[in-house]
């Protein structure tokens, strides 16, 4: 029975839902039993974090939100990987903390570094470690234009705030031995191998 668990993370427009999805067929194809999954959830909870977004709100309001919504889906994830399956989501606890500490930095002034890590600390009640995660790094220039002809934009997609959100990626990045960084700026088939190859090698 093969379990782990892989997560997808990266600035919106970096493409990771469609790899995510590419990559937990592939490995079907192999014969393992695959799990996809993504936060923010499609259950009762991430219809409320999805409504907090939609909405001008408390930053802690919003970032407890996604806290919750993870703490459920931190159990289902649990228990199929007891149930020996491979586990794949799109977004996981890195989201939280890049996220909502740029967002943290923006509304209520302070340290970008200092709210990074104590989101880091508030969740580790709720979380387990991924086995892998992949970060998908891109120009946030380069992910809203692929964004731009999907229709309206989301609260958290501006230039400005994407820039945040990169860096602070890239420094939880570097202090995680589980993180690889992959250019997602090229072609959806290079990327693709690349994180087959990286799947290969890791697990
Ligand atoms: P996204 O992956 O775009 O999901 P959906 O397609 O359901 O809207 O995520 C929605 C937005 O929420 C995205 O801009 C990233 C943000 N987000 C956070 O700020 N914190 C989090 O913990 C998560 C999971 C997402």
């Amino acid at each position: 029975m093969v379990s782990g668990f892989i997560t997808f993370e990266g600035i919106d427009g970096c493409g990771k839902s469609t790899v995510s999805r590419l990559i937990g067929q592939q490995l079907q194809n192999e014969g393992l039993h695959v799990q996809l999954t993504i936060e923010p959830t499609r259950t009762w909870l991430g219809e409320a974090v999805r409504r907090s977004y939609t909405e001008e709100i408390n930053p802690y309001t919003e970032a407890f939100l996604f806290l919750a919504d993870r703490a459920t889906h931190t159990d289902w994830i649990k228990e199929k990987m007891d149930h020996g399956n491979i586990v794949i989501s799109d977004r996981y606890s890195d989201s939280t903390v890049a996220y909502q500490a740029a967002l943290f930095h923006q509304k209520l002034g302070g340290s970008m570094p200092e709210y990074l890590k104590w989101l880091q600390e508030v969740s580790q009640p709720v979380i387990i470690k991924p086995n892998l995660t992949l970060l998908m790094d891109i120009d946030p220039e380069v992910s809203l234009a692929r964004l731009s002809g999907r229709g309206k934009m989301e609260k958290f997609e501006t230039l400005e705030n994407l820039k945040l959100v990169r860096k602070n990626y890239l420094t939880i990045a570097k202090n995680s031995a589980h993180f690889k960084i992959i250019d997602a700026s090229k072609s959806l088939e290079e990327v693709t191998e690349e994180v087959w190859k990286i799947i290969n090698q890791e697990l």
